[in-house]
């Protein structure tokens, strides 16, 4: 694709997805992230009705298709022609939709991409259900890759994103939550997956031990920087756009960087405030929009934000014994324009 030529539907609708024009580097994949579109909706048939109406839905629901597109780029950066990163692609968002699915249950969310989420509309029980399907179905898609060291890898990935939700369950509503606590959370939570996707793809390019553990670093750093975004997207970012409301998080008794900062060094006001919204009786009140306020004005935001900087670039600086080229250049990028969204 030229940079003059629209680009396609499907590119279109991903660009929507993060608001921001992909760089001309991302069409060497626009291909491959159609393939995985097709690949995902296929895979969620099946002949009992249930599983094929949620499948239907969820595959309909979009999302930024963050994962695959870091896996497919990372294959590429590590030269593999085969079909299995298209597959993998597959597996790794099958993964990561399982576990949003199961998170909002654990959040009692009621809304997922700007839509009523899955248990909203089926109920929890056949949620469970549906999530434990996709992880298995997931794992059983793998095997077509045949390869031992990737099904480990998975299983570890998927184990690490358990863990990391249930610290989460025990740290809900914990004010004295240290930083050391919440990033060891972020990174089993989300980080790991985002390690999987790249270091999976090292593993299909059969690339050195050494490319490998810089593959994990990149991913991991990534991950990090992408999850403390989010984080602070929840106080900065406006619900209509994210498909959530605000301060989300905090009502589900999550602390997260930013207010860990704000604890630590700001205004006794502070603590009343996030008191205030934990306890439930600021649901859309006053209290939110003065403690995003103070988040702001005591620096917090702008701390947390330069540390999410912090792992975007640690995350770019693996790359740098890569073969230059579009998927390098594309992977570069990304952690500037991840760190950079609003949705
Ligand atoms: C949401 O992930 C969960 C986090 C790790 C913050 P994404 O922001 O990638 O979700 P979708 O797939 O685009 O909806
Ligand atoms: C999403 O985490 C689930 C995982 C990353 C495993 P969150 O609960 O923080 O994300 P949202 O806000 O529901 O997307
Ligand atoms: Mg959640
Ligand atoms: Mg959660």
């Amino acid at each position: 694709m030229s940079a003059t030529e629209p680009p396609p539907p499907s590119a279109a609708k991903r660009e929507a997805a993060l608001s921001a024009p992909l760089p001309a580097a991302f069409a060497v994949i626009e291909e491959r992230l159609d393939a995985v579109e097709e690949s995902f909706r296929a895979n969620l048939a099946s002949p009992v009705r249930l599983i094929a109406e949620i499948g239907d839905y969820v595959a309909a629901g979009g999302g930024k298709r963050v994962r695959p597109a870091l896996h497919l780029l990372c294959a590429k950066l590590c030269g593999y022609e085969g079909p299995h990163d298209v597959l993998m692609a597959t597996v790794l968002e099958f993964i990561h939709s399982a576990t949003l699915i199961h998170d909002d249950i654990i959040d009692e969310a009621k809304t997922r991409r700007g839509r009523p989420s899955v248990n909203r509309r089926w109920g929890a029980n056949v949620t469970v259900l549906f999530g434990d399907y996709m992880l298995a179905k997931a794992m059983e898609m793998a095997l077509d890759a045949g390869s031992l060291r990737i099904m480990r890898k998975l299983a570890e990935v998927t184990m690490r994103m358990t863990e990391g939700e249930m610290l989460q369950t025990r740290h809900a509503g914990r004010l004295d939550l240290s930083v050391e606590e919440h990033l060891d959370l972020i990174e089993r939570k989300t980080a790991v997956l985002f390690s999987g996707c790249c270091e999976i793809a090292g593993m299909l390019g059969g690339v050195s031990p050494d490319r490998e553990e810089r593959l994990r670093g990149y991913g991991l750093n990534l991950g990090l920087a992408f999850q403390i975004v989010d984080d602070l997207l929840d106080f900065t970012g406006d619900p209509r756009t994210l498909g959530k409301p605000s301060a989300n998080d905090l009502r589900e008794g999550k602390v997260t960087l930013a207010l860990i900062d704000l604890l630590a060094s700001g205004p006794a006001r502070g603590r009343e405030l996030a008191r205030a919204v934990l306890d439930g009786g600021a649901a859309d009140g006053p209290e939110i929009a003065e403690l995003t306020a103070l988040l702001e004005a005591n620096g917090s935001i702008a701390r947390a934000r330069e540390c999410a900087g912090r792992y975007a670039a640690q995350a770019a600086a693996q790359l740098a014994p890569f073969p230059a080229g579009p998927a390098r250049e594309a992977l570069e990028g990304l952690p500037g324009l991840l760190v950079l969204r609003d949705r």
